[in-house]
């Protein structure tokens, strides 16, 4: 890195405008057109403000309580946008506030059906959590999501970020909401080796933007540091050149930008390779839900912990009839003593947060007279469905498009 300062890029000393002044009168001209901004709050009624400020955090004057946007709008957005980009996340937002417009609704909707909702976004426990966070909300706070840090925090799927979001963005409360995007910005900003993903580092930037953050515009303020970090200050090829922020960036006049943050020793993601066996019989598709830690609560179809690949249809034969039905084992591989017949459907990887997986998929089916889905009947944890029904359970997004396809084919 050079340390030689560039004297064009220097901030002009004349220069009185603060930092959220900068942000501020940039945001008014380019903030982004996002449908979780578009949500108006109803006029407040004092009764409704009233019942907000029973539950109200100690740093709050009372007199000062408003309402920027409908809370539930900002939680539901929040936790869909956590680790996932906002083009992904527009039309799941979109479908879910139609289908689950309040809070009272989702406290009443079964949690298979926000999952069904979420599927093929990821982070399931997203999904989970918001569903635990409706119902005790309406259990224990009248439907209200409290302008409360403590409480916010309590709730479940609720961090520090998302806390900091609710209470800016709901009612422009003066709180950071500091993610990944804002530490890069104050990394760069300051030119201080914060490196990604750190605590410390998360730590260090809510002071520094606690202590930027305006009386007025609490929300507004939070909002440009997002979309100047999404639009403009962005991980590479940032566009310095339209940056409100150009003239009191360190990392920018030591032309050092890009070395800023730095970058986590990367960890290697184990990888697990395993099989899905699309098990069908008469109609009916064999599914089994997973249970706890990753994906939970979604289902899947049966597997085998060995990873079977296009050329090894003998192998995957052999590996299913030692699972359910050994005795027969010989028999079984003959032509005429099918009961099952097996294909290749195809390969796919997923990567989740903490792991990848390469899995293989085959679609066996068996015959009516075999005694195997005896033996699984006998042996495991799932189900047998119909086509209407799989296609209603909420799959990981690895599995979606070979049921899919598997549905178009049978129906
Ligand atoms: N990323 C996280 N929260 C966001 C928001 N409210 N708007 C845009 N991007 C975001």
């Amino acid at each position: 890195m050079s340390s030689e300062v560039n004297q064009n890029r220097l901030p002009s000393i004349s220069c009185q405008l603060t930092v959220a002044d900068l942000l501020l009168s940039w945001f008014d001209l380019h903030a982004r057109d996002l449908p979780w901004r578009k949500s108006v709050p109803h006029p407040i009624s004092s009764v409704f403000l009233n019942r907000l400020k029973e539950f109200i955090g100690d740093k709050v004057c009372r007199d000062r309580l408003t309402l920027r946007r409908d809370p539930y709008t900002v939680v539901v957005s929040e936790l869909m946008l956590q680790q996932t980009q906002v083009s992904a996340v527009i039309p799941y937002y979109e479908r879910f506030m139609e289908c689950l417009p309040t809070v009272e609704v989702l406290a009443l909707a079964d949690e298979m059906e926000v999952l069904k909702l979420w599927e093929g976004l990821g982070y399931y426990r997203r999904a989970r959590s918001l569903s635990a966070l409706a119902k005790h909300v309406v259990e224990n706070y009248k439907g209200m999501i409290p302008p409360n840090k403590k409480v916010l925090l309590s709730l479940p799927g609720i961090g520090p970020y998302t806390a900091g979001a609710i209470l800016s963005f709901a009612y422009d409360l003066p709180e950071p909401a500091v993610d990944g995007n804002v530490v890069r910005i104050f990394s760069r900003l300051d030119a201080q080796p914060h490196v990604r993903g750190d605590v410390k580092a998360s730590r260090f930037v809510r002071d520094r933007v606690q202590e930027l953050m305006p009386d007025e515009r609490a929300g507004d303020f939070n909002e440009s540091l997002m979309d100047v970090g999404a639009t403009i200050c962005t991980p590479s090829s940032p566009a310095c050149a339209h940056c409100p922020l150009k003239s009191r960036c360190q990392a920018y006049a030591l032309d050092a930008v890009d070395q800023f943050p730095l970058r986590k020793d990367s960890e290697e993601k184990p990888i697990d390779q395993f099989s899905y066996v699309l098990l069908h019989r008469d109609d009916l598709v064999y599914v089994q839900r997973r249970q706890k830690g990753l994906l939970e609560g979604l289902f899947e179809f049966y597997s085998l912990a060995h990873h079977f690949g296009l050329e090894e249809e003998a192998s995957i034969c052999k590996s299913l009839h030692r699972e359910f039905t050994v005795e027969r084992c010989d028999s079984l591989l003959s032509e005429n003593e099918r009961v099952m017949s097996v294909h290749f459907v195809g390969e796919r990887k997923a990567v989740y947060s903490h792991r990848m997986w390469e899995v293989s998929c085959w679609e066996v089916e068996l015959i009516s007279r075999s005694d195997m889905f005896l033996q699984i009947d006998a042996e495991a944890v799932g189900d047998w469905v119909t086509l209407e029904e799989l296609s209603e359970l909420p799959f990981p997004t690895v599995l979606v498009p070979w049921r899919d396809a598997f549905v178009a084919r049978h129906r």
